[in-house]
């Protein structure tokens, strides 16, 4: 909480496939951030390598176009070292990703070359008190209502960080 008033300028959203969850907090923080005229790169990530290249997923894509999130432009990718000094801030979906990506993170250096501290990493949903210290649930196994609850997770744990970012 001590640091949530400090705005990042760049947003790596992560889960393990980049396909179902961290897709869409991309495009639904991507969305809330230009509504609230904030100036934010956000991207997303996955910490496993199954889906690289690939589409988000079909259901996922059809339940976000739904509430008006375009993803079909999107192309999965895994988390590389240099993302950790490129972002300010790393958002993992859920509690394993979160610690796959400390676990990242203390095998890197805590400066790169040219200065730039590694990121700040967080659980999308820390700031929500909604949500607060939840992980976002991995919907990949799930039903179409488990795509909606992840989907109305995220749109409240976006909110809540638009709201952090505005004092
Ligand atoms: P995501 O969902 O981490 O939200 O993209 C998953 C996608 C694929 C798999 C697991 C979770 N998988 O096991 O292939």
């Amino acid at each position: 909480m001590a640091f949530s008033c400090l705005m990042p300028t760049s947003i790596l959203c992560v889960c393990l496939g980049n396909i179902c969850r961290s897709p869409a907090a991309e495009a639904v923080l991507a969305q809330k951030i230009a509504i609230a005229g904030m100036s934010i790169e956000v991207d997303s990530a996955g910490t496993g390598d199954w889906h690289i290249g690939h589409a988000p997923d079909s259901r996922m894509q059809k339940h976000a176009k739904a509430r008006g999130y375009n993803l079909a432009k999107m192309v999965a990718r895994q988390v590389i070292p240099d993302d950790f000094y490129r972002f300010d801030i790393i958002m993992a979906m859920d509690s394993n990703n979160l610690a796959n990506l400390q676990k990242m993170a203390v095998q890197l250096p805590a400066i790169d070359p040219n200065g730039q501290p590694q990121a700040r990493l967080v659980l999308f949903s820390e700031e929500d008190p909604n949500y607060c210290g939840q992980s976002v649930p991995d919907p990949y196994y799930g039903t179409a209502e488990n795509f909606e609850q992840v989907l109305d997770q995220i749109e409240s744990s976006a909110d809540a960080w638009i709201n952090a970012w505005h004092c």
